[in-house]
């Protein structure tokens, strides 16, 4: 089935917010959200670029965006857009060739843009504007670049300028406050003639025209961002030969990339937009690795945290593995931030930022959220405690080695990571009376409850790693490490605790958890008054209870099947589920792929759609505590293709060769899978 566009028609106001980080364009580089560009910073419009990072005085430091290249303004003799309601109104998101598509009709004119940033490129972003006369009309268009653009925590320019260039292109530059040099450079190529304006925070031309009923104003316009002078990659000199290549090298990557589901439409298309959300993530220049909020802006502060590995990178794995790569590189790279937070918090080895910028430097701030009501920050622990990270981390770099077979990269630094995090997790530890290792005072996945002792998740995924990290290199030999010091690694893993099932079958998420409040999540709800408020932390109404925010025995038991009996599973995911909020778009995904793993296919495929629609249907959390957390979802797109593939289809990759061992319901036979092995296109039908 060809895949059906992703379309929104006479949107109301209130849909903006959702269209917007649905219908982004994007390359791994840059991209930019799905708002109208006549509205720019009034909409939130964002031109994002992952990986420059700048901060404000006190203020959270967070990714650049950059000046705005898609601005225009229309006028006719019937007034202005923005400005004026459209009779009709349409996004049309072609997610098989990654181009986003608007068409505004009014009275007198119709206004057609589409946009994109080429597939595997560097910081370029196209747009065509087209104005067509419904009757005959006197159009004045200006198209211009912007240096009045949206920032959370900015202003990060506090130099900025404007000019024209000698070929006749345009210039905005500035200096952020921590000194980089950030310009875009607008050329544009219009069917009619132009004359310069020059504004405060403006650029650009304007295109006067009296058009006959059918005749049309015409614009192409390329904007290519440089940073600190580099050029990444030359900008395109033809709008259509860029946008032809774009098109035909976005179908491949999508149809290369996508499942055909049959008989559901809304699940085709939910995994659809998975896929494309996911490609649009997929960098293949630089080891900037990928934000929780993707393309979709500065929340999260363009932060890089356990949702990569954990979520993201098993999609790239069976996809594209040159990305993938980069993904891990990333973490090498920043292992010396890692080795710092490590020291700082007074223990060895690597302990990775929970919210990690370019430098891998901690960058979650020790009052991540505010009370809504007060207004006050709440003294969060996701940074002195989450200490799952490091091992999500390392269980990433092994995914990757186990399904590449590139030792090399254990040559490249690898081998350093796995080395600093067993590290860490030795000097975390403490010995127990019983002889064990215990990790106390930390956080699970879960969050609402911090500083707790023996976190199934974090004790079990610590010792499940390093045994299979141990095995594998010892088939390998060894990977660059000595025998003896794998050896050590095997002997501390093996002498951490590790909860049992209890008699119920039940593992308790943490010391002590089983005897909090017995309150399941439907019925703890009614006692949320704001719904904005902070349900974690020392005051959190969740905090005494067995409410839970996502996915935590249940990822580890996800994650790690084969460690546990299938009666353990089932009973720990029956468990699990009445207490789970959801918060988190993590979450559904793991309850997906355990479902799965139980054998409960219905249930899975309703973790997998819901996963799918995350973005489609905009229903997640805005706000944490006081802080705006909105924009798009990569780690509930990376999941539900995890779902699909690991799950449903029980996909596993070693060394390039991918096995199946399908676990398919029976309304989804006849499903065929395209995916890659040792970069050669597959597909296989169920
Ligand atoms: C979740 C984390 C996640 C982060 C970024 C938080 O709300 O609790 O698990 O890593 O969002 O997606």
């Amino acid at each position: 089935m060809r895949p059906r566009s992703l379309l929104a028609r006479n949107y109301s106001p209130e849909d903006l917010e959702r269209i917007a980080n649905a219908f982004l364009v994007g390359n791994g580089r840059v991209g930019y959200k799905g708002t109208r560009e006549e509205f720019g910073k009034e909409e939130r419009a964002t031109f994002s670029l992952i990986g420059t990072y700048d901060q404000r005085e006190d203020k959270w430091r967070e990714p650049i965006n950059l000046f705005d290249p898609l601005g225009f303004r229309i006028e006719t003799s019937l007034g202005t857009i923005p400005g004026r309601e459209p009779l009709r109104r349409e996004f049309r998101l072609d997610m098989r060739h990654g181009i986003l598509y608007r068409k505004d009709v009014y009275e007198d004119v119709e206004v057609r843009t589409e946009r994109f940033c080429p597939y595997g490129g560097g910081l370029h972003l196209l747009q065509k504007i087209e104005v067509r006369a419904r009757k005959d009309a006197k159009v004045l268009l200006s198209s211009f670049l912007t240096t009045d653009i949206h920032e959370i925590n900015g202003p990060h320019f506090p130099e900025k300028s404007l000019s024209f260039l000698e070929d006749g292109s345009v210039l905005a530059s500035g200096v952020t406050n921590e000194g980089r040099k950030v310009e875009v450079i607008l050329r544009e190529e219009g069917s009619h003639g132009r004359r310069p304006f020059l504004e405060k925070e403006r650029v650009g031309y304007l295109y006067e025209a009296d058009l006959r009923q059918g005749e049309r104003i015409l614009l192409r316009k390329i904007g290519e961002a440089r940073i600190d002078g580099e050029i990444e990659e030359e900008a395109p000199l033809s709008y259509e030969e860029a946008r032809r290549r774009h098109f035909l090298s976005f179908e491949r990557a999508f149809e290369e990339a996508r499942a055909i589901l049959p008989r559901d439409g809304e699940l085709q298309k939910g995994m659809d937009h998975a896929v494309y959300s996911l490609l649009i993530l997929g960098n293949h220049r630089k080891a900037t690795s990928i934000p929780a909020r993707g393309l979709s802006g500065q929340v999260y502060k363009g932060a890089i945290f356990w949702d990569t590995e954990m979520f993201l990178l098993p999609f790239f794995l069976l996809t594209d593995q040159e990305v993938a790569r980069l993904l891990v590189q990333y973490r090498i790279n920043t292992l010396p931030g890692a080795l710092l937070k490590a020291r700082e918090f007074g223990f060895e080895g690597a302990f990775y930022a929970w919210e990690s910028q370019e430098d891998g430097r901690e960058r979650c701030s020790l009052y991540n959220v505010t009370d809504p009501r007060t207004g006050e920050p709440i003294r969060t622990y996701f940074a002195d405690c989450q200490i799952h990270i490091s091992i999500d981390v390392f269980h990433g770099l092994m995914e990757y080695v186990r399904a590449s077979g590139d030792l090399r990269i254990l040559e490249e630094g690898g081998k350093d990571v796995l080395r600093e995090v067993v590290r860490f997790y030795r000097s975390r530890a403490s010995l127990g009376e019983d002889g064990l290792y215990h990790f106390k005072g930390v956080i699970g996945p879960d969050e609402y409850h911090e500083l707790v002792d023996d976190n199934a998740y974090t004790n079990a995924m610590v010792r499940f790693e390093i045994e299979d990290a141990v095995s594998y290199l010892r088939k390998k030999g060894y990977g660059g490490i000595p025998g003896e010091e794998l050896g050590e690694w095997l002997r501390f893993a093996r002498a951490i605790y590790l909860q049992k099932p209890g008699k119920d079958g039940v593992i308790e998420q943490f010391a002590g958890y089983l005897g909090l409040e017995d309150v399941r999540y439907e019925e703890f709800r009614k006692r949320i008054e704001d719904p904005k408020e902070y349900l974690g932390g020392k005051e959190g109404k969740a905090t005494p209870t067995r409410v839970i925010k996502q996915a935590d025995v249940v990822a580890l038991l996800a994650l790690h099947p084969e460690r546990y009996s299938r009666e353990a599973l089932r009973k720990n995911l029956r468990f699990y589920e009445p207490y789970t909020e959801g918060g988190s778009s993590l979450s559904n995904s793991m309850y997906g792929l355990l479902s799965a793993w139980c054998g409960n296919l219905g249930k899975a495929v309703r973790y997998m759609r819901e996963s799918t629609l995350t973005d489609i249907r905009g229903s997640k959390k805005m706000f944490a505590g006081g802080i705006y957390i909105g924009g798009s979802h990569p780690a509930a797109m990376g999941g539900a293709y995890l779902d699909l593939a690991r799950g449903l289809l029980g996909a596993r990759i070693e060394e390039n060769k991918v096995r199946f061992s399908p676990n398919l319901p029976k309304e989804m036979k006849g499903l065929r899978y395209r995916y890659k092995e040792g970069g050669i296109p597959k597909e296989r039908k169920f």
